[in-house]
């Protein structure tokens, strides 16, 4: 095994700083306020809110486990933990579900890109709420320009991977996650000091119990899932590189709220902008491509405000895409001892079919659907509400039912040199409640309940 060719972060600071660049990321400024918006609001906030703190923070603490106890990629893990069974399953989905997180989500971030360009070049300028929601809309569904900066940002994220991430991303992330905080700050108060702002405040923190159903519970967990970066092993291959004295329990509990954070700084900024311009928070993908670019032209220099969002935006995003980049490629390089350049190229060839056809889904090929979702929802919805709970739930059975309790405690108090209070009511939810209740939420998406339901009654 070529363990001292694989990337390892320098310090505590930069496992911190690294780990949070993986989380935080279109997932929380682009994916968060979309989702909450068409599930209603509040109500889907507060669901979320029990998603990350019921099941998120055991899966997180478990992929840590895993990952720094074995030095593995996220399939070879399981063949040192578990050698001759089928657990490394768990791994193999997660290296899928990094080509097909990647393959929307590069095109995403793609778009931010071309809104870099735009403010660099003035268009941004004097457009009102209705311009802005129609050229999106061209652009988005247009044919090579999407295409030419998913391809471009591909290339961005493979060079970094190519050229090893310690520098690069511990360097990047250090600068460039404060500013993002900053100017999230920054915005959230712009947005809620315009007309009619408390209307958006009221939609993201005044729940309406009715707006409840198995779909926003199933989107509440898959949104969680996928801001937290968990269940497909990227916890796992990034916690690979920890250093050993890295507490996990803090970190954990650190990634957990600053990721958290960010998504409700996001949501703030954006449901009061929403509904002072009168945009449909059903929007849905372009709800942050619409609002914001409104917001910014309420400012004196515009242009820069959106500029330097946009850019910390790709930053956000191009930190998160290289974690998901490192699953699969980690994972060739090792299992298959290729080099590591090589493992890349393929792993970002891959990406980019998948990204030339999410892209093309939001214009040409958009009557192409696979169960009444466009190529590009379909990916996002395998991914966030399929692979990665499911991925979830076999961690913790597997941790749960067939890891030593003493080796657990060990690794995550490293040694016994940092206390784990919590460690039984951890073992409970990571061991029972968790996988229970991924399994119901599961159950009740495809109405089995409601027909045991029926049956009973
Ligand atoms: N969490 C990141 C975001 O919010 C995206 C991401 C990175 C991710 N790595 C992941 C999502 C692994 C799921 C699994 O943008």
């Amino acid at each position: 095994m070529s363990t001292e060719k694989r990337v390892t972060f320098g310090s505590k600071l930069g496992v911190v700083l690294a780990t949070v660049g993986c989380a935080v990321g279109l997932g929380n400024i682009w994916r968060f306020p979309y989702m909450t918006g068409i599930n209603g609001g509040a109500a889907f906030l507060l669901i979320y809110f029990i998603c990350i703190l019921f099941l998120g923070l055991p899966v997180m603490l478990t992929e840590f486990f895993i990952g720094r106890k074995s030095r593995r990629n996220a399939a070879g893990v399981f063949k040192v933990m578990a050698p001759g069974t089928k657990w490394s399953i768990i791994g193999y989905n997660g290296v899928f579900a990094a080509f097909f997180i990647l393959g929307f989500y590069a095109v995403v971030s793609g778009w931010t890109l071309e809104y870099i360009f735009q403010a660099l070049s003035g268009s941004l300028n004097g457009k009102s709420a209705e311009e802005f929601q129609q050229d999106f809309t061209l652009f988005s569904g247009s044919i090579i320009r999407p295409i030419l900066w998913t391809f471009l940002f591909i290339g961005m994220t493979h060079i970094i991977i190519v050229s090893g991430v310690k520098k690069g991303i511990e360097r990047a992330s250090k600068i460039m996650m404060p500013v993002l905080f900053l100017i999230l700050i920054i915005l959230c108060v712009r947005s809620v000091t315009l007309p009619n702002a408390h209307l958006g405040l009221d939609f993201l923190f005044k729940p309406d119990f009715s707006k409840i159903n198995s779909s926003v519970i199933l989107s509440a967990m898959g949104q969680a899932f996928f801001s937290l970066s968990i269940g497909m092993g990227c916890l796992i291959t990034y916690s690979s590189y920890f250093v050993k004295d890295t507490n996990l329990q803090k970190t954990a509990l650190q990634v957990t709220f600053l990721d958290t954070l960010v998504a409700i700084l996001a949501g703030i900024m954006i449901f009061p902008a929403v509904f002072s311009f009168g945009i449909e928070p059903t929007a849905g993908p372009e709800l942050v491509f619409i609002t914001l670019p409104n917001v910014f032209n309420q400012l004196p220099l515009g242009n820069i405000w959106s500029l330097i969002f946009f850019i910390l935006l790709g930053v956000a995003a191009l930190t998160s895409t290289i974690s998901l980049h490192e699953v699969a490629t980690a994972y060739m390089h090792e299992e298959y001892k290729m080099i590591r350049s090589r493992a890349a190229l393929i792993v970002s060839l891959g990406i980019l079919i998948l990204g030339i056809f999410s892209s093309l889904s939001m214009g040409i090929l958009k009557e192409y659907t696979i169960f009444g979702l466009t190529f590009f929802e379909f990916l996002d919805y395998i991914t966030a509400k399929v692979m990665l709970p499911l991925g979830g739930m076999l961690i913790c059975i597997y941790v749960g039912f067939r890891v030593d309790r003493k080796i657990l405690k060990a690794e995550l108090t490293n040694e016994g040199t940092v206390p784990f209070y919590f460690f039984n009511t951890y073992v409970f939810f990571m061991k029972y409640i968790a996988p229970i209740a991924i399994g119901l939420i599961f159950l009740n998406e495809l109405g089995l309940i409601q027909k045991i339901q029926e049956l009973v009654a």
